[in-house]
């Protein structure tokens, strides 16, 4: 059973499974479109907050995999982070031990480490969550361990670096921005980030579904290399086919609205809109996934030159980009 099997990560996680001959339930809210979904998998209606549908959903699976959250660019309130992330997983990890799963893969973020992190940040990091969408994320990691420790559930939890593959739109905007010319740096381009494709996400996730003797314990999970912000846009540029643009902005107006977002977050509620971007040119945040590599026999293939030039090829056929 796959949570979230209608968005980007989840997608990808169902048609895998289904490819290698798997029957997936896939849990989505009532009304979104399912068309893509259904035609591959069982699609069960149903939301984080009721445990029955999640009941349902689970009964008869081995193992569930919890992809479904509301993230920093989709949450509208804080109110909806702690409904869909934090109270969201123990729902899942009740009704996975109601329904007799044998293993719950809880999906989690790197981000739980925070902007400052030791870099690379191994399990071991203090999780240190600085963004609302941050601290939902290690709150629901800390709600499926204490729901799990009182019904006995097996749960592995898989934290993630940050995904890119094709239909993940968040993109788009630096893809066009590039391509157009109008790209500037933020700061010295010298700070390095660990982006992961979803491809190996997924082999990711499902060894950590299949690995015997793991349970109870957080994996990061992130791509096989860190990669400095100019590295990452010379080559995108490379990918788009255009000269690299060297012109800068300073990093401190940024670090300053940053600072001032988190502020408004925390104070008046108000919702952070570009934390996640600017977070991308401010901090060195890299991930150690030797634990992965060791015991889960994760091997992340796929480099930033081979994944981003996947990525302009879908953009570009989808039309989201100038076809030259
Ligand atoms: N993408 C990344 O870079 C990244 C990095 C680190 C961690 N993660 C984690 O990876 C997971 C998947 O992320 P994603 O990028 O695939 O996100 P996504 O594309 O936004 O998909 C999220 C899915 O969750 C579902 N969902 C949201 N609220 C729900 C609720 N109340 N009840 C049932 N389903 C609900 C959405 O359903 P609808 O289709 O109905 O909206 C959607 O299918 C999340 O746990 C995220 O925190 C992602």
């Amino acid at each position: 059973m796959v949570t979230g099997g209608n968005g980007f990560v989840g997608g990808y996680l169902v048609e895998s499974l289904v490819a290698d001959g798997y029957a997936v339930r896939a849990l989505a809210r009532p009304g979104a479109d399912t068309q893509r979904l259904e035609r591959i998998a069982t699609v069960v209606r149903g939301d984080l907050s009721d445990v029955d549908a999640l009941e349902r959903a689970a009964t008869g699976c081995s193992r569930v995999f919890h992809v479904a959250a509301v993230t920093s660019t989709s949450a509208r309130s804080k109110r909806e982070y702690e409904a869909t992330n934090v109270a969201g997983p123990a729902n899942v990890a009740i009704a996975a031990a109601r329904a007799g799963v044998e293993r719950l893969v809880h999906v989690s973020s790197c981000g739980v480490y925070g902007f400052r992190c030791p870099s690379p940040a191994d399990e071991s990091a203090p999780l240190a969550p600085d963004t609302p969408y941050r601290r939902s994320k290690a709150g629901g990691e800390r709600a499926v361990m204490a729901a799990a420790e009182r019904s006995g559930l097996a749960v592995v939890i898989a934290r993630l670096s940050s995904v890119y593959g094709p239909r993940a739109r968040n993109w788009v905007r630096i893809c066009r921005t590039i391509q157009e010319g109008r790209f500037r740096m933020i700061g010295d381009s010298r700070n390095r980030v660990h982006l992961v494709h979803v491809d190996d996400i997924v082999a990711g996730l499902r060894a950590c579904a299949d690995t015997p003797g793991i349970e109870g314990r957080p994996f990061n999970l992130a791509g096989p290399a860190p990669i400095s912000m100019g590295e990452l846009v010379d080559t995108l540029s490379r990918a788009l086919e255009v000269e690299s643009n060297r012109a800068r902005w300073p990093a401190f107006p940024f670090r300053f609205a940053r600072l001032f977002d988190l502020t408004a977050a925390h104070t008046i509620g108000h919702r952070p809109r570009r934390l996640g971007s600017y977070d991308l040119f401010l901090a060195d945040r890299c991930f150690d996934i030797t634990q992965a590599r060791i015991e889960l026999g994760y091997q992340p293939r796929v480099s930033a030159e081979e994944g981003m030039a996947r990525l302009a090829l879908h953009y570009r056929a989808e039309g989201l980009l100038r076809p030259d």
